[in-house]
């Protein structure tokens, strides 16, 4: 018998509220995560990769709202949490980490401080307990001298150390389920691959399920099995990732990987047929009718300036959403 899913998301739309109107910022976005699976999540900047998982933790704000579909986590459906409910699994089973730790870190409190709150809040230990297991969850990050640093304020560390102790905080409460959202962007090169390899030992270590949020296709590529392609609200291509890397199957996928030096080398030799692409992702009020990307896409034909494309599966494992895909 197959294992259930950790994470299962099936037809995710997300509403944008504009002048009394509604768009669907996210439809039709189903995928799943297993225990312990990197699954990669790219796409260019609005594409709603971020909204995507703050709707999995409960965090959408007005004007963004949930308008369907189900999320289902560790068997049970959680879209209509109520607030205290979605708080008892947030931080605790699911966590996530920001591209800029300043803005997820309260200031005005010690990291020590915020990172032992998660051990108050959902183990139940008593503070002076959560204040050495935070030490040591500073040193599992390995920031040096931890038990001087727990002292030490956000503001008083670098970036690179900043986005330690967030995920310290993240990984505190041993979640099955992270969101890493961009969360080396921030960062300067070498200490990115720090970071990146201390999110991959640390959730291979603890069997963690990752979601790895990136609009760079060669983090993705180095950290995740499995890859899902988002444009303008949809998925438009799930599969592993050495397959999307080598034969990109939606004309999207083909554009970013010809955008990488290396990756798109490789496949143009292989294939000879990917076209780099112009043009922006449309605001959400303003997505094309019929397929979103045909505004931009080089294959474009009249059925696909009328028909939305649904989903074809590829090959058993994965799919792309296009009417005259490779
Ligand atoms: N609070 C908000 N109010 C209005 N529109 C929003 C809000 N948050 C996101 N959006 C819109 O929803 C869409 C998806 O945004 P999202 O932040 O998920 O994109 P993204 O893929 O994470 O992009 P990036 O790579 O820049 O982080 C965008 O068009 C964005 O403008
Ligand atoms: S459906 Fe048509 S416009 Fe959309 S990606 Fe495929 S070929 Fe391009
Ligand atoms: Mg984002």
């Amino acid at each position: 018998m197959t294992e259930q899913p950790l994470l299962e998301v099936e037809n995710l739309r997300i509403d944008l509220a504009v002048a009394g109107k509604r768009f669907a910022a996210v439809q039709d976005v189903s995928f799943t995560i297993r225990r312990g699976e990197t699954l990669g999540l790219v796409g260019e900047s609005g594409c709603g990769k971020s909204i995507t998982a703050l709707s999995l933790i409960g965090l959408l704000r007005d004007p963004l709202m949930i308008g369907g579909g189900t999320i289902r986590f560790a068997g049970r459906e959680i879209q209509n949490l109520s607030a205290a409910e979605m708080r008892k699994l947030r931080g605790n089973r699911i966590s996530m980490i920001f591209q800029e730790p300043m803005t997820a870190l309260n200031p005005l409190s010690p990291v020590g401080r915020q990172i032992a709150e998660m051990f108050v809040l959902h183990k139940g230990v008593g503070w002076k307990e959560a204040e050495s297991l935070a030490v040591e969850a500073l040193a599992s990050v390995r920031v040096p001298a931890p038990e001087r640093r727990v002292k030490d304020y956000p503001h008083q560390l670098s970036g690179g150390m900043r986005q330690r102790v967030m995920i310290a905080i993240a990984l505190a409460c041993g979640p099955d389920l992270l969101l890493a959202d961009e969360p080396t962007t921030a960062l300067d090169v070498t200490v990115q691959a720090e970071i990146l390899d201390l999110i991959r030992e640390l959730s291979a270590a603890k069997g963690t399920a990752v979601l790895m949020i990136s609009h760079d296709l060669g983090l993705i590529a180095n950290m995740c099995r499995r890859v899902g392609v988002m444009y303008a609200g949809k998925l438009v291509e799930e599969r592993p990732a050495e397959d999307v890397f080598r034969s990109p199957s939606h004309p999207y996928t083909s554009g970013l990987v010809a955008s990488l030096p290396l990756l798109g080398a490789r496949a143009r030799h292989g294939r000879q047929r990917l076209k780099e692409i112009t043009g922006v992702v449309p605001p959400v009020s303003a997505f094309p009718a019929g397929c979103r990307f045909n505004p931009r896409c080089y294959a474009a034909t009249e059925l696909c300036r009328m028909d939305d494309p649904g989903v074809t599966p590829l090959g058993g494992d994965g799919f792309v959403r296009c009417h005259h895909h490779e």
